[in-house]
């Protein structure tokens, strides 16, 4: 059985029939806002359920709570804002109570907010206390101090399901991910996080995991990323030689995960693993350095930050990994906690260091990355603009 969604139901705020159609009559007459790629992902995931219990952005109370305690203001554990902004003179010509449109770049409308608050905020706390420093080299501090100064908080409905059909079958809702959990009998479901090429590393920590439930989710984030990751489609590739080759199919399912990503290390952790309960997983791996950035944040703080919570609050079962790699002295895969061989017998490049290969033509090794994964990458590398 799947995992209960986070505070108990699976929220759905997807329009659709006759409501949709009487939504559509009225959004010529309705003020209108812009939102960034970044928000229209949020709206989108909001819609699905993939953030239950969130039903909109966020108002006040629940902002700061979220900031401050790791708390929705019902003390359900949330990690991180999630939040609409825009600039003041916009937020004035708005009416609390009012319905507003949400629409993207070419002003199609993609959704409407019922606006309930409007509420100025201190960036420079809110990237203190999420993201433990305010300097603007962190990609998620610098996209916070680009955001708009107001914020708007209410709840939403989504007009146009979101359109993922770049990635086909791959593409599920939460309801749908369930659905395909329930169709396998998987019971018990671990959820793994990705934005980065998959290497070997990674598969060892998903098979080591998968030893000890029954299913495998992988989720690679597809949404917005910093410019120098991978791209989502080449990541995705990836996934589906290393899959043919090297998975069983009845144990695993790839699907994307449409967000962005905020760097913000262990709070993103936290927050990583509520949507994945959304989704239907019991448990989800945090290897070493999840979700972080350069420098700021601790090899395994994202496994730290767990235990300010009981598991019946999380409702979800973290399962952490050592800072994992090939040994070569052990012959295969292992980690900080179970290989007693010196460094110079381990293989381990950094992303940075494997992009610059890349770049210059190189496969990573075998130790490092599958073969037909590694081929995948220097294709897609070799006369592209990736950075
Ligand atoms: S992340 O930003 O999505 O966390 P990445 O795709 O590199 O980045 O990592 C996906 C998951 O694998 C995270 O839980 C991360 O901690 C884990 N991970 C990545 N590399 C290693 C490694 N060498 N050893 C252990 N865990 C790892």
């Amino acid at each position: 059985m799947a995992a209960t969604p986070h505070g108990g139901t699976l929220v759905n705020r997807v329009l659709a029939g006759e409501e949709a159609a009487r939504w559509r009559q009225i959004v010529p007459e309705l003020p209108r806002i812009t939102l960034s790629q970044r928000e229209l992902l949020d709206l989108e995931l909001i819609g699905v359920g993939a953030f239950s219990p969130l039903t909109g952005f966020m108002t006040r109370d629940d902002y700061r709570s979220v900031v401050e305690t790791m708390r929705l203001a019902s003390g359900a554990v949330w990690s991180l804002p999630v939040t609409l902004s825009v600039p003041p003179e916009i937020a004035a010509t708005l009416h609390e109570g009012g319905a507003v449109v949400l629409q993207d770049a070419s002003a199609h409308a993609r959704g409407i907010l019922m606006l309930q608050e409007s509420y100025p905020y201190d960036k420079v706390w809110e990237a203190q206390e999420v993201y433990r420093t305010d300097d603007t080299s962190h990609p998620g501090v610098r996209a916070l101090f680009e955001q708009g100064d107001i914020l708007l908080g209410g709840d939403i409905w989504l007009l146009d399901p979101p359109d993922y059909s770049a990635f086909g079958p791959h593409t599920l809702t939460p309801a749908e991910a369930r659905e395909a959990f329930a169709a396998r009998n998987w019971r018990t479901v671990v959820g793994f996080q990705t934005r980065n090429p998959v290497h070997r590393a990674h598969e060892y920590i998903q098979k080591c995991a998968l030893e000890v439930v029954d299913g495998l989710f992988l989720h690679p984030l597809v949404g917005e990323t910093k410019s120098d990751d991978v791209p989502a489609a080449v990541r995705m590739q990836c996934y589906e030689v290393l899959l043919r080759d090297y998975y069983p199919a009845n144990r695993v399912l790839l699907g994307t995960f449409p967000a962005r990503m905020r760097y913000a290390g262990p709070r993103e952790a936290v927050f990583h693993a509520m949507v994945r309960k959304n989704y239907g997983c019991t448990h989800f791996i945090v290897g070493r350095d999840h979700a972080g950035v350069g420098n700021f944040y601790g090899t395994y703080d994202a496994q730290k930050i767990f235990s300010n919570f009981r598991p019946d609050e999380l409702g979800l079962t973290p399962l952490f990994f050592e800072h994992t790699f090939y040994c070569h002295h052990c012959g295969g895969m292992a980690s900080s906690k179970t290989c007693p061989h010196p460094e110079e017998a381990h293989v381990m490049l950094s992303g940075t260091r494997v992009r610059a290969m890349l770049r210059s033509g190189q496969a990573p090794p075998p130790e490092f990355s599958r073969p037909e994964v590694a081929e995948v990458l220097v294709g897609a590398f070799r006369g592209t603009a990736i950075a």
